[in-house]
């Protein structure tokens, strides 16, 4: 087979337009999610411990994520059929419905022009994650190996922390919103003048926000 190499995707990049097979039909990514943010993870096959586990976790957050206007959209190569009948079965057998599409990317082709295969000729998927924004940007990408699960809830952190700097022009420092030296305060962007520097200083000293010096500021979010 002729192997095309592309430059690996990255933040900022614009998700190549893919036309997906799924449980629930044809998709196009990332038009058919205009207007929306979307989560797309793969998993390494179906009918796997690890990965059933993170299913009914991704599905019983699901409600968390459209809250924040962001859908699910899951990915193995593996078939249409194989995926209905695991999702089948962990209806049948832990009584979690799975609502959300997975991809059928039988033949790998999404998995290798996103990179969510480690090595020349595996044949699986790691647990890959892409944040998508609402313009088809990316905004994460996250690789995950085969033998530890994700953490939902990380999930739904970074997902927040991307919403919160978008709408508030900020930055959100580690642990957020439960850092160890600021709480669930956010950082503003470092200036970047020496002009912009003294000017911060003086707005700390009239009380508009903290810093910890002209290059460390950090503010409640406005509003909260
Ligand atoms: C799992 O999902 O259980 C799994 C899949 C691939 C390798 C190891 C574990």
């Amino acid at each position: 087979m002729e192997h095309v190499h592309r430059t690996p995707l990255g933040i900022g990049d614009r998700l190549p337009q893919l036309e997906v097979h799924t449980t629930h039909g044809k998709i196009v990514l990332p038009t058919d999610y205009e207007g929306r943010w979307f989560m797309l993870f793969s998993h390494p096959g179906d009918f796997t411990p690890v990965c059933t586990t993170e299913f009914v976790s991704f599905a019983k957050n699901q409600a968390a994520f459209q809250q924040l206007n962001c859908e699910l959209i899951g990915l193995s190569i593996d078939t249409v059929f194989a995926h209905m009948k695991w999702i089948e079965w962990i209806q049948s057998h832990l009584g979690v419905s799975i609502t959300f599409p997975i991809i059928a990317d039988e033949l790998g082709v999404v998995a290798r022009r996103l990179g969510m295969i480690p090595q020349e000729g595996a044949t699986r998927t790691v647990r890959s994650v892409f944040i998508v924004d609402p313009s088809g940007s990316i905004r994460l990408i996250l690789t995950y190996p085969s033998e530890v699960g994700r953490n939902t809830n990380e999930l739904l952190r970074v997902l927040k922390g991307l919403q919160t700097a978008d709408t508030y022009r900020i930055a959100t420092p580690a642990n957020w919103p439960n850092n160890e030296l600021i709480g669930d305060r956010v950082i503003l962007p470092p200036a970047n003048t020496v002009m912009k520097a003294r000017e911060r200083l003086e707005q700390a000293a009239a009380n508009q926000f903290e810093c910890l010096d002209w290059w460390f500021c950090y503010q409640e979010i406005p509003n909260k």
